[in-house]
C-alpha cells in the first residue's frame, strides 16, 4: 500500500502557487464601489432586415415594425460562436479602460449560447484575451444575464475580494432560433457587449443600487426543451425541434412591463433618489411596446429612455450593455449622470442596476 503522507509530501513539496492568483484578497474589506471603465459591443457583419424575413416567412415588415419596433437584427455566420464576439467586445472595452488582460481578477460570461456546455465560454474568452490571472464563470440567467453579472461582480468588489472585473453579456440566438416559427425568429438576434469594472474609493460613483428576482413557476413560458440532462439531444429530440427556443409571447409580455417597472421603483426607493434624477433608463430591448408601456406606467419620458431595437432586435443578455455603450459613446450620458439598467428574460428572471457613471 502506497504510504499516503509520503505522497501528500511530496505533492505539497512540487506545488507552487500560481503568480498573482485572482482569488486572494487584495483589497481590504471596506467596501469599495464598483466604478465602469469600459465599455465595448460587438454584433456580426451580417444584417438581416424585415424584408429578407418576409422571404422566408408569413410575416411582413409592417407586423413587425407595428408589434415590435424591430427593423432589423445582426445574424451570425455559421462559423462564429458567443467567444468570438465577446472577445472583440471584452478588447473594445479593455481599450477604452487601458486595463490590460492580465489585470482581470475575473471574468463572468452572461450567456444562454455559449460555444458548447462546457468548458465555460467564460474559460474560452480568458484563454484568447490572455487573461491569466483571473477566474471565470459563465452566468445563466437568460435577457438578464447582464443584470446578474454586474450585481455579481458589485459583491466582489464591494468586499475587496478583486479590483478589476471583466462582465460580458454575450448571445448567438440565432443558432436556437426556429426559423420556421414566424412569432419568434423575427424577435432574436446575435451580439455581445461588455463592461470592464473597477474598484473605487469613491462612494459616490459606480454601482449604487441592485435588485434581482426571479419566478421559476413561469420558466415554461420562455425555453428550449432539449439539450441538457432532461432530454439529451438524440435523433427523435432532432426531429421534434426541441433544440429551439420556445416562448408564450403574451405571458411574458404581460410579466416584462410589470416587473421592469417594478424593478426601476425599487432601484429609487434603495437611493432614495426620485425619476428626475435618472439620465436615461437603458431596458432591455425585447419589444418597443413593452418598453413604452414600462415607461408609462412609471410615468417617465420615452425622451428619456434609451431605444436601439430598431438596429439590433433582442440580443437577450447582450442588448443592455451593447444600448450602453451606444449610449455612452454618443453622449447620450456623460460621467456623473445616474441611469438605470433594466431588463427581464427567460427564468424567469428580472433585476435592475442603479449606477453612477
Ligand atoms: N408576423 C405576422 N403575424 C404574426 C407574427 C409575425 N412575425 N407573429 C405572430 N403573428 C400573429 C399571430 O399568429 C397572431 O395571429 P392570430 O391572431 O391569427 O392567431 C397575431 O399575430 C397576434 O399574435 P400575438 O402573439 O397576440 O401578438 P402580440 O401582439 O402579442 O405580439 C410578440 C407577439 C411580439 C411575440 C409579443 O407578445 C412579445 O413581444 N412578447 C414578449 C416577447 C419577449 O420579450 N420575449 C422574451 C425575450 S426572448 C429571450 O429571452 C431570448
Amino acid at each position: 500500500m502506497p504510504d499516503i503522507i509520503n505522497i501528500v509530501n511530496y505533492l505539497n513539496s512540487i506545488w507552487k502557487p500560481q503568480e498573482q492568483q485572482g482569488g486572494e484578497n487584495r483589497l481590504p474589506n471596506i467596501g469599495y464601489s464598483a466604478v465602469i471603465a469600459g465599455t465595448g459591443f460587438d454584433v456580426p457583419e451580417r444584417v438581416l432586415t424585415n424584408e429578407d424575413l418576409e422571404k422566408i416567412l408569413d410575416t411582413s415588415d409592417e407586423w413587425i415594425t407595428e408589434r415590435t419596433g424591430m427593423k432589423e437584427r445582426r445574424i451570425a455566420a455559421p462559423t462564429e460562436a458567443a467567444s468570438d464576439f465577446a472577445c472583440r467586445a471584452a478588447q473594445r472595452a479593455l481599450e477604452e479602460a487601458g486595463v490590460p488582460a492580465e489585470e482581470l481578477d475575473l471574468i463572468i460570461v452572461a450567456t444562454v449560447t455559449g460555444d458548447m456546455p462546457f468548458p465555460s465560454t467564460a474559460c474560452i474568452v480568458q484563454d484568447r484575451l490572455g487573461a491569466r490571472n483571473a477566474a471565470a464563470m459563465d452566468l445563466g440567467a437568460g435577457c438578464s444575464g447582464f443584470i446578474y453579472g454586474l450585481t455579481t461582480a458589485r459583491q466582489f468588489i464591494a468586499t475587496g475580494t478583486y479590483r478589476t472585473i471583466l462582465v460580458i453579456g454575450v448571445e448567438v440566438l440565432s443558432k436556437i432560433t426556429d426559423w420556421t416559427d414566424r412569432s419568434t425568429a423575427v424577435l432574436l438576434a446575435d451580439g455581445a457587449g461588455a463592461v470592464v469594472l473597477r474598484a473605487d474609493q469613491n462612494q459616490g460613483r459606480g454601482i449604487i443600487a441592485t435588485y434581482l428576482a426571479a419566478d421559476g413557476s413561469h420558466g415554461n413560458d420562455l425555453y428550449m426543451p432539449a439539450g441538457g440532462s432532461r432530454i439529451p439531444a438524440s435523433i427523435e429530440s432532432v426531429q421534434q425541434r426541441l433544440h429551439y427556443l420556445k416562448m408564450n409571447g403574451s405571458a411574458i409580455f404581460k410579466i416584462a412591463v410589470r416587473s421592469m417597472a417594478d424593478v426601476v421603483k425599487r432601484l429609487l426607493d434603495q437611493a432614495r433618489l426620485r425619476a428626475e434624477d435618472i439620465k436615461l433608463v437603458i431596458p432591455h430591448q425585447a419589444n418597443l411596446r413593452i418598453i413604452e408601456a414600462m415607461a408609462k406606467l412609471l410615468n417617465f419620458p420615452m425622451e428619456r429612455v434609451f431605444v436601439n431595437i430598431q438596429k439590433y432586435a433582442n440580443t437577450s443578455s447582450a442588448s443592455t450593455i451593447i444600448a450602453l455603450d451606444e449610449a455612452r459613446k454618443s453622449g447620450r450620458v456623460r460621467q456623473n449622470d445616474l441611469i438605470i439598467m433594466v431588463a427581464f428574460g427567460a427564468g424567469l428572471t428580472w433585476g435592475g442596476v442603479l449606477i453612477r457613471l
